[in-house]
C-alpha cells in the first residue's frame, strides 16, 4: 500500500497532511521503506501522522515523535516515541539524540514560527548522516504574518533556503560565498508547494572530464 491509499483509508488517530504531500513524501522517503531507520517527526498533535510512518516504513523503523504539548505523551506506542519539549530548544533536542542517535530522516511539522524551524534545522541538519532527508513542510506559513512569515523576511525558512542555494554552489561563486560544510556534506535542495526538502549526500568531486578523458573513454559516453 502506498502512503496516499493509506492516508485515504486511516482508521486510526488523525492525521494532519495536505494532500499535495504526498507524492513528495513518496519521493524522498520511499527509498527508507523496510529499512531500520530513524525518523523524527517534529510535532505529534493527535498522533495519527506517527501511525502512518510506522505503517509506511514498516517493523524495523523507529518512529519519534517530539511535541511541546504533554497530552502527546500518550500517542506512544509499540515502535513510536514521544518525548516533550521545545523544538527550539538545544538541550532538549540534544536530549533526544543522546536517547536515539542521529536520526536518519527528520520531518519538521511542528510550531511553523520561522525562529523555531531555523533554531531546530540550525541543531539537527550538520549531524545527519550523509544520506539523510531534512523536510520541513507547511511553509506557506512562511508568508502568513500570524506566523511571523512575510514575503521578504530573512528569519523564514523559505528564505533562509534560498540563501542555501548560493551555499550549495558555494564553489563556483569565484569567492564571493566560501564554502563550508553544508556545501560538501549537502546533495539537493528541494521546493515544492509549502515544503522544502534537504538531502545530505558526501559531495566532494566537482569536474567535467575533457572528452576522451571520461573513465572507460567515448566507448562509454556515445554507448
Ligand atoms: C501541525 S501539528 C502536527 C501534526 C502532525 N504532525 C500530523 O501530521 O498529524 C503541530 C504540533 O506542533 C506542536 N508544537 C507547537 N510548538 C512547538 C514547539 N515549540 N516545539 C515542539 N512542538 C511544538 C503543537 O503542539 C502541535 O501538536
Amino acid at each position: 500500500m502506498d502512503l496516499w491509499a493509506d492516508f485515504l483509508t486511516n482508521q486510526g488517530k488523525v492525521i494532519h497532511k495536505w494532500e499535495h504531500y504526498f507524492p513528495i513524501y513518496e519521493r524522498h522517503f520511499s527509498p527508507w521503506r523496510g529499512r531500520s531507520l530513524t525518523f523524527l517527526e517534529i510535532g505529534v498533535a493527535r498522533g495519527g501522522s506517527l501511525q502512518m510512518w510506522r505503517r509506511y516504513f514498516g517493523p524495523l523503523a523507529r518512529i519519534v515523535g517530539i511535541d511541546i504539548d504533554p497530552r502527546c505523551k500518550a500517542h506512544e506506542e509499540d515502535g513510536v516515541f514521544v518525548r516533550i519539549g521545545d523544538q527550539s530548544d538545544p538541550a532538549f533536542l540534544a536530549s533526544v539524540i543522546e536517547e536515539f542517535g542521529v536520526p536518519d530522516v527528520v520531518l519538521d511539522d511542528g510550531s511553523h514560527e520561522a525562529p523555531h524551524i531555523q533554531a531546530t534545522f540550525e541543531h539537527l541538519y550538520p549531524q545527519l548522516p550523509k544520506n539523510g532527508v531534512y523536510m520541513v513542510e507547511d511553509l506557506h506559513c512562511a508568508y502568513w504574518p500570524k506566523f511571523g512569515g512575510s514575503l521578504d523576511g530573512p528569519g523564514t525558512f523559505i528564505n533562509i533556503a534560498k540563501g542555501l542555494i548560493d551555499k550549495l554552489n558555494a564553489d563556483h561563486t569565484e569567492g564571493a560565498v566560501a564554502p563550508d560544510a553544508f556545501t560538501r556534506e549537502t546533495f539537493s535542495i528541494g521546493f515544492y508547494d509549502s515544503i522544502v526538502v534537504l538531502e545530505k549526500g558526501q559531495v566532494w568531486r566537482k569536474q567535467a572530464p575533457a572528452i576522451g578523458k571520461q573513465p572507460g573513454g567515448l566507448s562509454t559516453i556515445f554507448k
